[in-house]
């Protein structure tokens, strides 16, 4: 019987397999990561009864379900890291300031977008915290989310999250906002309301007609996945998506140094702001 540790990966098939995940998704992998491709999809290959990385690579080349196939497949390659409040000071920072300033210029409706925001806790945090603030009760605020990640979506959708979401976050805000359920914490169903899901790859040509225009981006710690080319044309994406004047905000490891100078950049001590 073949075990999926028993399918490798040949150095080409490895060169021609990233080549196609960099070309739908802009995920780049470098050579040192070849056995993390091959431990990832050996068991998928097992699944579709695939003996060799050759016969998988004409599969999702070649056959009718291509199309899905390519969503396991990233699926199984990105990386979803997050928690709720996760590098807060921004949140913060569009709190008191950013939605402030839109409000006080006469902006009735406020769209928020959460580009790449994994399993929810990013969208959940901001709802959580403008609700905190009383700012839905000072304007329509619309806060989307997209992912390419199909499964982290789905999960983002049933509001139930383990411990491990919740490192950093205050009790007062767990309890006021969850209820236990068994081993894990369910999101209360107001805020839920305030997150619309989908489906989005941040190089579909279609994804800006889906998201509209928008007054600010949250889109952090997925631009580091990225090579200089793809950053660019996610920047340029945001640029022409939001509305002036517009905020964006990065991961803390990210910058726009050398990637574009279309926006303003501002230091407001716990973090950095592109405005445009
Ligand atoms: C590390 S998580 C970051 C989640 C959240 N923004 C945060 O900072 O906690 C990166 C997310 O980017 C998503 N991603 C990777 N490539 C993408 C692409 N081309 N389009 C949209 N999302 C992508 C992954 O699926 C993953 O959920």
């Amino acid at each position: 019987m073949i075990t999926a540790a028993t399918i490798k990966i040949k150095d080409d098939e490895f060169v021609e397999l990233k080549d196609i995940i960099y070309k739908n998704a802009a995920i780049s992998f470098a050579d040192s990561k070849k056995y993390l491709l091959e431990n990832r999809l050996s068991k998928r290959l097992q699944e579709l009864n695939f003996t060799s990385f050759k016969d998988y690579i004409y599969y999702l080349k070649y056959d009718a379900k291509k199309r899905e196939e390519m969503e396991v497949l990233l699926n199984q390659v990105t990386i979803n890291e997050t928690y709720f409040l996760r590098e807060r000071a921004q949140m913060d920072h569009m709190i008191k300031t950013t939605i402030p300033a839109l409000i006080t210029a006469g902006k009735r409706n406020i769209r928020i977008w959460s580009a790449a925001c994994s399993s929810g806790e990013e969208p959940y945090s901001l709802a959580m915290l403008l609700n905190e603030a009383g700012l839905f009760a000072k304007a329509g605020i619309e806060i989307l989310a997209t992912d390419i990640n199909t499964e982290v979506l789905d999960f983002a959708q049933k509001g139930l999250y383990r411990t491990i979401s919740f490192r950093g976050v205050p009790p007062t805000i767990q309890d006021k906002y969850f209820r236990k359920d068994g081993f894990s914490f369910q999101l209360d169903s107001a805020i839920m309301s305030k997150v619309k899901f989908f489906q989005g790859n941040l190089f579909n040509p279609m994804l800006s007609a889906k998201v509209g225009r928008l007054d600010i981006i949250f889109c952090r710690n997925v631009l580091i996945y990225f090579d200089i080319p793809a950053k660019q044309k996610v920047i340029d994406l945001f640029h022409k998506s939001l509305n002036t004047p517009g905020a964006l905000y990065l991961g803390h490891s990210e910058t726009l140094n050398k990637i574009s100078d279309s926006f303003k950049m501002e230091n407001f001590g716990g973090g950095i702001i592109y405005r445009k």
